[in-house]
C-alpha cells in the first residue's frame, strides 16, 4: 500500500482518540509512563516497557516494513470506530513476531538490534522465500547499512570533511559569530492543507531549536511544532491532528531533536558528534557525495553526506532505535545562500515514518533575540 494512504490513515484515525494525548503527556519531572501502562492491551514484554513515543515509533516500523496501513491490524483506523486496544488476528501474529525478533537478537546477535521487521517483510504482508531469476540476473542491490562501513583507503579524513564544509559555510569565525536566527517560509507536507503551511524556525546556540508551522487558512488543524531547549534538557511535537497529540519526547528521538538544534549552529559540529568515521563515497540525485558517521548525543547514530564538490551537507540521517528496528529520520538540504556571510539551506525535506514535509525558507534574520518561552512546551510558549 502507498506510503501515502498509511500517514494520511494515521493522521485522521488521531482525531477520535484525543484521549490518548492526555495519557501520554508526562511532566517534566515525573518519570515518563511506559507505553503498557497508558494503553490499555499492550503486552508484549518487547514493547510495554517503552516510551509513549517510542510506542508509537514502533508501531511505524510495523506498518512501514509489511506496507501497510495502521488500519490494516487494527480494523477501523481511519474513522471513528477504531478500537486500538481490540485484537485482531494481525495485530495477534504481530505480537508473535515481535517477540520472535526479541529471541532473535538475543540469541544470535548478542541482543544488537540486527534483525528487524524489514529484515523479512521489505514492504510485504508474506516475506518472500526464493530469490526471483530476474532479481539475481537484474541490477545490484542497493540498500545500505545503517552502520557505514569504513573505507579503509579513504581520499580525505572525516575531519577534513568536516573542515572544508565549515569553510563553505562561511568559515569557523563567522560561525561563532552566530549566537541565534529567525527562519520563515512555506511548508508542503503530505497532506494538502488548504493555503499551504507558514513555517518558523527558532534556534539559539548552542542547543535550542523550535520548528512551528501555522495553516492560516485552515485554523481548525492547530500548530504543528518541534521543539528542542538544551538548557532543560526536554523537547516536545505537537501534531494536533494525530493520534498522541502534544507529547514531552522522552525516548531516543529525543537525542535526534537534541541533535538537530545543535547542528543549527554547525561550527560546533565536531564537538557535537564524535567517533567519526569516513566511508565509501556514494552519490545523491546524481552528484557524488562523502559519507561521514558519527555518534551524536547518547549514542545516536548520525550519518551526514556531504556535496563532494561544493563541500557543503546535502543530507542527514539519523536513526532512533526500537527493539523491532530503527525509525530513520531523514533532512535533504539545498539552495544554499548567503546570509551575513554564513550559507544558509534555504530548501529542506524532512522525512519520517510518520510523513514527509518540505521547507522552503524565505527569510533568514541572524542575532536576533528570542524570548525562551519559544523552546519550552509550546501549548504555553507563545
Ligand atoms: C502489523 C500490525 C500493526 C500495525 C500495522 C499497526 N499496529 Fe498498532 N498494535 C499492533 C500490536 C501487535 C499492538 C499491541 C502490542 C503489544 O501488545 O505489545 C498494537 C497496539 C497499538 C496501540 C495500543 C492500543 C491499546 O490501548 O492497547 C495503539 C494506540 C496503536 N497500536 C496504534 C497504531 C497506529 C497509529 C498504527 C499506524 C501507524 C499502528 N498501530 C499500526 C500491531 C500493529
Ligand atoms: C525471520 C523473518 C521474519 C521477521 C524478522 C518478521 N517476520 Fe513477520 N512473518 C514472517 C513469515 C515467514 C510470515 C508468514 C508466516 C505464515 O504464513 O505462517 C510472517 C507473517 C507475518 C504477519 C501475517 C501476515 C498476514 O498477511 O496475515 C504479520 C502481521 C507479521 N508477519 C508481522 C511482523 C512484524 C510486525 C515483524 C517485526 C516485529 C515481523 N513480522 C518480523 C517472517 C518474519
Amino acid at each position: 500500500m502507498k506510503f501515502w494512504s498509511r500517514r494520511l490513515v494515521f493522521e485522521v484515525a488521531g482525531m477520535t482518540v484525543a484521549g490518548f494525548a492526555l495519557a501520554g503527556q508526562a511532566m517534566a519531572q515525573e518519570k515518563p509512563k511506559t507505553a503498557g501502562e497508558t494503553f490499555k492491551n499492550v503486552t508484549t514484554s518487547t514493547l510495554k516497557g517503552l516510551t509513549v513515543d517510542e510506542f508509537m515509533g514502533s508501531m511505524g516500523v510495523m506498518a512501514a516494513a509489511l506496507g501497510w496501513d495502521c488500519a490494516d491490524c487494527h480494523n477501523g483506523a481511519g474513522t471513528d470506530k477504531v478500537v486500538w486496544e481490540a485484537d485482531t488476528p494481525r495485530k495477534v501474529m504481530a505480537r508473535k513476531m515481535t517477540e520472535m525478533v526479541a529471541v532473535i537478537n538475543k540469541t544470535n546477535f548478542g541482543g544488537a538490534p540486527l534483525v528487524s521487521c524489514w529484515t523479512c517483510h521489505h514492504g510485504r504482508d508474506f516475506p518472500a522465500t526464493t530469490i526471483a531469476l530476474d532479481t539475481l540476473y537484474g541490477p545490484p542491490n542497493d540498500e545500505r547499512d545503517d552502520i557505514v562501513p569504513k573505507d579503509p583507503q579513504p581520499q580525505v579524513t572525516a575531519e577534513q570533511v568536516l573542515d572544508k564544509y565549515t569553510q563553505a559555510l562561511g568559515g569557523a569565525q563567522k560561525l561563532a559569530g552566530l549566537t541565534s536566527f529567525i527562519a520563515t517560509g512555506t511548508q508542503e507536507g503530505y497532506v494538502d492543507v488548504k493555503g499551504g503551511g507558514q513555517f518558523q524556525i527558532f534556534a539559539k546556540a548552542p542547543d535550542q531549536r523550535t520548528v512551528q508551522i501555522r495553516f492560516p487558512d485552515a485554523p481548525d488543524r492547530g500548530d504543528q511544532t518541534r521543539s528542542y531547549d538544551g538548557h532543560t534538557g526536554i523537547g516536545w511535537v505537537t501534531t494536533p491532528r494525530a493520534l498522541l497529540g502534544e507529547y514531552q519526547v522522552t525516548g531516543s528521538e529525543l537525542d535526534g531533536l537534541k541533535l538537530d538544534a545543535e547542528l543549527s549552529f554547525p561550527g560546533q559540529i565536531k564537538q557535537v558528534l564524535t567517533n567519526l568515521r569516513i566511508g565509501y563515497n556514494e552519490s545523491i540525485d546524481g552528484k557524488e557525495v562523502l559519507v561521514v558517521q558519527g555518534t551524536g548525543p547518547r549514542g545516536l547514530l548520525a550519518t551526514l553526506f556531504f556535496d563532494k564538490q561544493s563541500g557543503l551537507l546535502v543530507r542527514l540521517l539519523r536513526y532512533s532505535r526500537t527493539p523491532i528496528g530503527r525509525v530513520p529520520t531523514q533532512v535533504d538540504y539545498s539552495d544554499y545562500r548567503d546570509v551575513n556571510g554564513i550559507k544558509f539551506p534555504f530548501k529542506y525535506k524532512f522525512s519520517w515514518l510518520d510523513g514527509r514535509d518540505s521547507f522552503t525558507i524565505n527569510d533568514v534574520k541572524t542575532n536576533v533575540p528570542i524570548e525562551e518561552s519559544r523552546f519550552g512546551k509550546p501549548s504555553l510558549g507563545k
